[in-house]
């Protein structure tokens, strides 16, 4: 049967038990939500989000959405909704696009991510949770990523897990005060995604970047990335958390539409600390050009909202992702004119976007560009991957050589080879000579790693000062 309406349950800041907020109702292709009339007379009622003002009477999503982005953040994402279609197929429905959103949000777990819940009755909460084992949903996912006949009893708990979004197969699991989410690999991957996120991850914590726990593990024989939430502070309360993408009031369909530049706006008007806020998000988009995560789409930046202010959650799935060319491009766009380009060159260059001079901004890329290459080595040692996975993100995801490079010219700006000709070439590696790249070496350590920077082999150190004279205007570093 299909459901026309859902009560909206939400946690309050620092409440363990949920309440009523209100009701999204199916009218034509969109939900409208309302808030019940008994949250609006609590004095500790919150807006579900800004775009959700506490008044009373039917709220219309904005315009081209279906949904107030805050409802479509609670609803599973590619993964959740195979998981629930599966269990419609036998009433015929074979499309995740022939559901509706409200069947998704009704029928996937309690426990989803952030401080809403949907419900069938006003009065009455029933949590919908899943009891089984991580070892127990690995092996149902396995077999669901395989098309394989799934036992009910876990075709549920696969089901009441899927409170998350993101397309990578995935289960929300409680370990005592801490909740987790394992992605796991499954074996139709082509590609050791949860090594390379743990990689990912690890990297980014070393070059600054605030990033949730995660670890990787070997769960029922499948790889498996364990990363803690940020919305469940341990102590039963849980916190609201809205995507970039609700932020900036696109639909997933427009979610390339999302930039780095909107959302430094939406920090400059809207969060608290805006200035180290954004400083920490440029970060983040150097350490994303830096170890290869192209995925950096609008789903994948959230902040916590308190009913008052916004703050920038810890970053999580970052995930050197597999490439085959050399340059590639961000998904978020991060320069004013629409730059997308993975190149810290052109991120050095957007700095003013982030409220940074661009000395600032090179002193951010270049202390990131430093923990990448001094640390590589000891970060898939500790995160526990193999040689094998360590070769393959080495140079082609992680510091692929196209990151470093300098700028194209534009207009009459001095040209790349211009740019060059000014740099300091006595500490090219001896018998190297600009323009001739040879073999890379594939051992990465101390005095070892060299990198191609404006078309010369150069030892690490001297190509971080490289990418800053690299700019227009800066041709000698302070070294
Ligand atoms: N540590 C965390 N705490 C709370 N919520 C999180 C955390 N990590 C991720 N999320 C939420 O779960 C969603 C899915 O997680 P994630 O992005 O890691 O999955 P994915 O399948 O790799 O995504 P994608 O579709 O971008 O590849 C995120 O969009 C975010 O809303
Ligand atoms: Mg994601």
């Amino acid at each position: 049967m299909t459901s026309e309406a859902a009560y909206v349950w939400t946690w309050l800041p620092g409440a363990v038990d949920p309440v009523v907020a209100g009701r999204v109702d199916q009218v034509a292709e969109e939900l409208r939500f309302t808030y019940g009339r008994s949250y609006l007379g609590r004095s500790d009622a919150i807006p579900l989000e800004p775009e959700l003002p506490l008044r009373s009477g039917p709220q219309r999503p904005p315009i081209g959405l279906d949904a107030h982005g805050v409802i479509r953040d609670a609803a599973p994402d590619s993964w959740g909704m195979r998981v629930i279609l599966r269990r419609h197929l036998r009433d015929g429905t074979e499309d995740t696009a022939a559901l509706p959103l409200l069947t998704y949000l009704l029928e996937s777990g309690s426990n989803r991510i952030g401080a809403l819940d949907f419900q069938e009755a006003p009065d009455v909460y029933v949590a919908r949770e899943s009891h089984a084992t991580l070892d127990e949903l690995v092996q149902a996912g396995e077999r669901f990523a395989r098309g394989l006949p799934v036992p009910q009893v876990f075709d549920d708990a696969l089901a009441y897990s899927s409170g998350v979004g993101g397309a990578r197969p995935k289960v929300l699991v409680v370990d005592g005060d801490r909740q987790l989410i394992a992605k796991f690999s499954v074996s139709t991957d082509t590609f050791p995604w949860m090594q390379a996120e743990a990689v990912g991850m690890e990297l980014a914590r070393r070059c600054g970047v605030e990033t949730a726990p995660s670890m990787l593990e070997r769960v029922a024989d499948h790889d498996v990335l364990l990363v803690e939430r940020f919305d469940r502070p341990g102590d039963g309360t849980r916190r609201s958390v809205l995507s970039a993408l609700t932020l900036l009031g696109l639909h997933e369909i427009a979610a390339r539409h999302g930039s780095y530049v909107d959302l430094a706006e939406r920090i400059r008007l809207h969060f608290e600390n805006p200035k180290e806020t954004l400083h920490q998000l440029f970060r983040r988009l150097v350490v994303n050009v830096l170890v290869g995560n192209t995925d950096d789409h609008p789903r994948n930046h959230a902040a916590f909202w308190d009913g008052r202010v916004l703050t920038l959650t810890p970053a999580f799935d970052v995930c050197p992702q597999p490439r085959s060319t050399g340059e590639a491009a961000q998904a978020m766009a991060f320069g004013p004119h629409g730059e997308r380009r993975s190149r810290l060159a052109d991120c050095v260059r957007a700095a003013a976007v982030f409220q940074l001079s661009e000395r600032e901004a090179q002193a951010i890329a270049d202390e990131c560009t430093t923990a990448v290459y001094e640390q590589y080595e000891d970060v898939c040692a500790l995160v526990g991957v193999g040689d094998q996975t360590k070769e393959l993100l080495w140079r082609r995801a992680v510091a692929n050589e196209s990151v470093f490079y300098p700028f194209e010219p534009v207009g009459n700006r001095p040209s790349a080879t211009t740019e060059a000709q000014t740099f300091d070439f006595e500490d090219l590696v001896a018998g190297e000579t600009a323009g001739q790249p040879r073999q890379l070496p594939r051992t990465v350590g101390p005095g070892t790693v060299l990198q191609q920077a404006c078309g010369a082999w150069m030892p690490v150190a001297r190509a971080r000062c490289a990418l800053v004279r690299g700019h227009a205007g800066h041709h000698r570093s302070g070294r």
